[in-house]
C-alpha cells in the first residue's frame, strides 16, 4: 500500500511537472528550450537606468556580449538605456558571475543557471560562454503588458544535450560574402548554436587565398575567395560568439577546382578541367598513387591550419566513385602493390595519410561518413550524411560509428536544402532509441544542418536556412523529451521575426525578390500566391543539374518561395475541420482564404506582364477559377456535376509543378471538393 502511494505521489510529481513545462512553453518564446524552468511571482520592470556588470577583471567574451545585449535590448523596447557598457566598480542590476574563459572546445562547459527577480537578475555559469548563451534567454525572455517592458521571474537552469550543434555552409556552389557568413553567425549564437562549419572548396570553386598555392584562388575561385585577413577576421568574429570553426577541404573528389589550378595532381591526364558549372556528382579526382598530391595537401594543409585554431579539420571524403581511379592503369598497380583491393581501401590509404598530416599539425580529421572503412582509425570523426542502408554495411553511420568508437556527428535528417518541412527536421531525433552504452552514447558529439549552395545566393540563403534552423537548435540543445511540433512552431514564429530583427533577411527578401520579377510594381497578387507554394523539393528542381549553373537567376518565383508556407498549414487545418465536422465548423475561415484566391487573379491580370511573371499566368487563372467555384459550393451547399469536373480539372492542373513550385494546399482541395462531391452534388 505505502509503495503505491508512494507511486501515485511520484507519478503526480512528474505528470505535475510535464503539465507546467507545457503550460510555461506557451508562456516563455524560448527557443532553444532549457532543461529547467521555474516561475516565480517576481517581475523585473526594465527602465532606462538597467546596468550590467561581470565579477571577472578579464571579462573574456562576456563584454562583447553585453553591449550587444544591451543594444539590442534597447532596439527591443525603445528604452533609452543610460548605460550601455558593464559597470566596472559596482554591481549592476544584471550580474554575471563566470569562473574561466572558455578554450572553447569539444569540452566546452555552457551550462549557466539564471535567476530573475523584482529587483536584480543573476546570471552564474563555469565558463564566459554559458554566461553569453544566458544572456541570449534573458532577451528571449522580454514581455510587455501596456505600461513596461519586463523581464518575468523565472529561474532558469541549463544546459546543452549536446556538445556540436552546427550550421554547415557551403560557399563553393555559390560564394557567400563575409557579411553573409556574419550575419549568420549572429543568428546562430542566438540559438545557441556553436559549431560554424565552412565548406570552402568543392568542384564549383576553391574559395581561400592561397599563398603557397596561388593558381587555387586565382583560377579556381571566378574571383570570388575569402583573403586570409578575411578568414581571421570571420574566425574571431565567431570566436567572440562562442563558435568554433571548421574548415573543410573536400578530398579526393570534388576536385574539379582544385585541379583547374594544379592539374597534374589528377587521376586522369588527358582530361579537360575547368572550374564546374552544373551541380552534381562528377570524376575529377585527387591521385592517390603520386607523391605529390600528399607534399601538395601537406603544404596546403599547413598553411591553411594555423587560419583555422580549432581542433578539428574537415577533409570532406565523400561521393568519390572513383572513376578516373579505375581508368588509371598506375592506380590501379599501385593498388595491387598496395595489397589495396578496392577503391575504398585506396581511399582509406589516402585517408590515413592524411590523417599522419593533419596529426603533426595538431589536428583531429574528420570526414564525411564514406571514410568510415574497416581499416580506418577510430581517431577519426565520422560526419554521417547517408541513411538507413548505405554504405558497405547496414544500418545508421552516426550510430554504427559511435558502436566503433569513432566521435561522430549526426547531418543525415538535418539536410535543409532538401526544403523540407520544418516539421521533418525538428522530429528528427539524432539518437532516438537507439540502444547505446553511455561510453558509445558520449561519442556522439551532436549534429549539423547542412546549407548546401547550388540553388542559393546572397539574396536567398537566409530563408534556406532561417527560421528551420533554430527548431533544429533546439533539437540538438534541448532534453530530448521537448518535442511538441505545435507549441514550436508557435514559438518559432516569434523566434524568426526576431531573427530579422538581427539582420537575417529571410523574410524581407521575398518581397525583394518579388519587387525585382514585377520591375516594381504592385506585387501582393504575387506575395497572396507564395504564401501557398513552395519550392520544389528533395533536389527535383534541378533535375540531373544542369537546368541551373553557378551563374542562372535565382530570384525567380521559386526563390521567394520558402518551406512551411505560410497560409497552407492553417487552410489545411481548416478544411480538415470543415469536413469532419456535422455543423460547418470552418466554413467562414475556408471561405475567406477561398475569397482571396478567387479575386487574386483580378490583381494578377492588372500587372504589366514580363517574361519572368507570365509563366505564373496559369497558376494564378486556374487557382483562382477553382477557389471561386469551391467558394460558391461551400456557400450554396449546391455542387452540379460540370462545375465539379471544373474543379478536378483545376486541381489536376495545379498539380503538375510549374515553375519549380508546388502548391501546398492540393491536399487539401482534393478533400475539400470529395467533401462537396458527397453532400452537394446535385443529382
Ligand atoms: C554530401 O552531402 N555529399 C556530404
Amino acid at each position: 500500500m505505502k509503495q503505491t502511494i508512494l507511486f501515485l505521489l511520484l507519478f503526480n510529481c512528474f505528470t505535475e511537472n510535464i503539465r507546467s513545462q507545457n503550460m510555461l512553453s506557451e508562456t516563455y518564446n524560448l527557443m532553444p528550450w532549457p532543461q529547467k524552468i521555474k516561475e516565480n511571482t517576481a517581475k523585473f520592470i526594465i527602465n532606462s537606468n538597467i546596468t550590467i556588470s561581470i565579477n571577472k577583471q578579464n571579462k573574456g567574451r562576456v563584454r562583447n556580449a553585453a553591449i550587444n545585449f544591451l543594444r539590442r535590448l534597447s532596439d527591443r523596447t525603445g528604452i533609452f538605456l543610460e548605460e550601455g557598457f558593464p559597470l566596472s566598480n559596482k554591481k549592476g542590476a544584471i550580474h554575471i558571475t563566470f569562473d574561466e574563459v572558455s578554450k572553447l572546445n569539444v569540452k566546452n562547459d555552457e551550462s549557466y543557471t539564471l535567476n530573475v527577480s523584482d529587483t536584480s537578475i543573476n546570471i552564474k555559469s563555469k565558463t564566459d560562454i554559458g554566461a553569453i548563451r544566458a544572456l541570449e534567454s534573458l532577451l528571449q525572455l522580454t514581455q510587455h503588458d501596456e505600461a513596461s517592458y519586463f523581464f518575468p521571474g523565472v529561474t532558469i537552469s541549463d544546459a546543452p544535450r549536446f556538445v556540436w550543434r552546427g550550421l554547415m555552409i557551403d560557399v563553393s556552389r555559390h560564394f557567400q560574402p563575409i557579411g553573409v557568413l556574419k550575419r549568420n553567425l549572429d543568428a546562430m549564437a542566438s540559438v545557441k548554436m556553436n559549431v560554424f562549419h565552412w565548406h570552402l572548396c568543392d568542384d564549383q570553386g576553391f574559395r581561400v587565398e592561397s599563398k603557397v598555392y596561388p593558381k587555387l584562388h586565382e583560377l579556381a575561385s571566378d574571383g570570388l575567395y575569402y583573403t586570409q585577413e578575411q578568414i581571421k577576421d570571420l574566425v574571431a568574429y565567431a570566436n567572440n560568439l562562442g563558435i568554433r570553426v571548421i574548415p573543410e577541404f573536400d578530398v579526393p573528389g570534388h576536385a574539379s577546382a582544385i585541379l583547374t589550378a594544379y592539374p597534374e595532381l589528377s587521376s586522369k591526364d588527358d582530361f579537360n578541367y575547368t572550374v564546374e558549372r552544373n551541380s552534381g556528382v562528377f570524376a575529377p579526382t585527387l591521385n592517390p598513387s603520386k607523391d605529390i598530391t600528399y607534399k601538395f595537401l601537406g603544404n596546403l594543409f599547413a598553411e591553411m591550419t594555423p587560419l583555422f585554431p580549432d581542433d578539428y579539420f574537415h577533409i570532406g571524403g565523400d561521393e568519390n566513385e572513383g572513376k578516373h581511379w579505375n581508368e588509371n592503369k598506375d592506380i590501379q598497380a599501385f593498388k595491387k602493390q598496395h595489397g589495396l583491393e578496392t577503391n575504398h581501401d585506396l581511399q582509406t590509404y589516402f585517408n590515413i595519410k592524411l590523417e599522419k598530416i593533419l596529426n603533426k599539425l595538431g589536428k583531429k580529421l574528420m570526414g564525411w561518413d564514406e571514410i568510415m572503412t574497416p581499416n580506418m582509425p577510430t581517431t577519426a570523426v565520422i560526419h554521417s550524411w547517408r541513411g538507413e542502408n548505405e554504405g558497405f554495411e547496414k544500418g545508421s553511420t552516426l550510430i554504427n560509428a559511435a558502436k566503433k568508437g569513432y566521435q561522430t556527428v549526426l547531418s543525415n535528417g538535418y539536410y535543409i536544402d532538401r526544403m523540407l518541412s520544418v516539421e521533418h527536421h525538428y522530429t528528427k531525433d539524432p539518437i532516438g532509441d537507439a540502444d547505446l552504452s553511455t561510453k558509445e552514447l558520449s561519442h556522439i558529439l551532436g549534429g549539423e544542418t547542412t546549407m548546401w549552395s547550388e540553388l542559393v545566393t546572397s539574396q536567398t540563403i537566409d530563408s534556406r536556412i532561417w527560421p528551420r534552423t533554430a527548431a533544429i537548435a533546439e533539437r540538438f540543445w534541448s532534453p530530448q523529451n521537448v518535442n511538441n511540433v505545435d507549441n514550436m512552431k508557435k514559438r518559432l514564429k516569434n523566434i524568426s521575426f526576431h531573427l530579422e530583427a538581427l539582420g537575417l533577411t529571410h523574410i524581407k527578401n521575398r518581397d525583394v525578390i518579388l519587387r525585382g520579377m514585377t520591375n516594381n510594381q504592385e506585387i501582393t497578387a504575387l506575395v497572396t500566391l507564395s504564401k501557398i507554394c513552395e519550392p520544389l523539393k528533395v533536389y527535383s528542381r534541378n533535375k540531373n543539374g544542369t537546368e541551373y549553373k553557378t551563374f542562372s537567376p535565382f530570384n525567380l518565383f521559386a526563390d521567394a518561395c520558402v518551406v512551411d508556407a505560410e497560409d497552407a498549414s492553417p487552410f489545411n487545418e481548416a478544411v480538415i475541420g470543415f469536413i469532419n465536422s456535422t455543423k460547418n465548423t470552418n466554413a467562414t475561415h475556408i471561405l475567406s482564404y477561398l475569397n482571396v484566391w478567387s479575386r487574386n487573379h483580378d490583381a494578377f491580370i492588372t500587372l504589366t506582364k514580363n517574361p519572368k511573371i507570365k509563366p505564373l499566368e496559369k497558376l494564378s487563372k486556374t487557382l483562382s477559377e477553382t477557389s471561386f467555384l469551391l467558394s460558391n459550393t461551400i456557400r450554396n451547399k449546391e455542387l452540379s456535376k460540370e462545375n465539379l469536373d471544373t474543379i478536378n480539372e483545376g486541381i489536376k492542373t495545379l498539380s503538375s509543378p510549374f515553375v519549380d513550385v508546388e502548391i501546398v494546399i492540393l491536399d487539401a482541395l482534393k478533400k475539400l471538393t470529395n467533401h462537396c462531391k458527397t453532400n452537394y452534388l446535385t443529382k
